[in-house]
């Protein structure tokens, strides 16, 4: 067996492929699928301080090797979620990392303290980049100086290492990717979706209410494989490449580019176990 061990620098997992947050739920429902120790880590869906019911339908658009999501980060608020995490790791041992989610600075430390004091959670990503909470996208990872003020906060009550997640909406990727590392940012994942634009003809309006939506999938790589070189070139801490991975060598193009580590998406949808799939192929 090769060895297939991603380090991360705090912590090494068995292997680089990590399931992308919200794509796998809040890792019960895939449990059915296959055994989720055969992975180097999960990330669940995004989370608020409160339940949330998301944006209204549709909230999914298929494109062309792609697909449009404005589903406007729908969850079941913290308290819930961290019974679903006791529950999940009384049942599998892979590594559970929280994705962080807030409406302004102080829900993001506040969520982000609640869940560093969980056993059960390996680490946490910052998800400072999800454009479909805002009419137009916007998102704390456009701008970077927001991104230091906010990644300094976080880290102040942590006891976990953090991921922030970079947006590639944002004008200059690199330079937010460098103001999250020089503010204590302990690994980068990148990228979100990018902010596309589905139009219904019958209607002659945008198929979605928020107007703009996040493009997902296979369609995405190429311009994602090409931002993650851009922060590996100048990045001193562990970068986790994600965009459109659907094949073992879809992983490795993103770790000769320089991702210590990578996410499976969008390609879950269609295929519950392709994660663990992707893992096998790699080896
Ligand atoms: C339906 C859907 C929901 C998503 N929800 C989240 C989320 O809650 N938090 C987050 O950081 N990213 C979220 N993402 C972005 C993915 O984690 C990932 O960054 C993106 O889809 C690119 O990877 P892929 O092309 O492999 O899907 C979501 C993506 C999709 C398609």
């Amino acid at each position: 067996m090769a060895d297939l061990s991603a380090d991360l620098g705090f912590r090494t997992l068995k292997n680089p492929v990590i399931t992308a947050s919200g794509t796998f739920g809040y890792g019960e429902e895939f449990l059915p699928f296959f055994d989720l120790d055969l992975l180097g880590a999960i990330v669940l869906k995004g989370i608020f301080r409160q339940a949330r019911p998301g944006n209204p339908p549709p909230r999914l658009h298929e494109t062309p090797a792609g697909l449009l999501n404005s589903i406007g980060l729908a969850g079941p608020g913290s308290a819930a979620l961290q019974e679903i995490i006791r529950r999940l790791h009384a049942r599998t041992p892979v590594p559970i990392i929280v994705n962080v989610c807030g409406e302004d600075d102080d829900e993001f430390a506040e969520v982000a303290a609640l869940f560093s004091a969980m056993d059960e959670v390996a680490m946490l990503e910052l998800n400072i980049s999800c454009p479909n909470v805002r009419q137009g996208g916007a998102c704390p990872a456009q701008d970077a100086g927001h991104t230091a003020r906010l990644v300094r906060r976080v880290k102040e009550s942590l006891h976990k290492p953090l991921i922030v997640k970079l947006s590639p909406n944002a004008a200059d990727v690199v330079a937010v990717a460098q103001a999250a590392q020089d503010a204590g940012a302990d690994a980068l994942s990148l990228v979100n979706t990018f902010l596309g634009l589905a139009v219904d003809l019958e209607s002659r309006r945008p198929v979605f209410a928020n107007v703009y939506a996040g493009l997902s999938g296979p369609a995405i790589k190429p311009l994602a494989l090409r931002l993650v070189r851009e922060v590996c070139r100048k990045a001193y801490v562990p970068v986790i490449g994600m965009g459109g991975i659907a094949s073992g060598r879809d992983v490795l193009d993103y770790i000769l580019v320089g991702a210590s580590a990578v996410q499976v998406g969008t390609v879950s949808f269609r295929e519950p176990a392709a994660a663990a799939r992707i893992a096998a192929e790699v080896a």
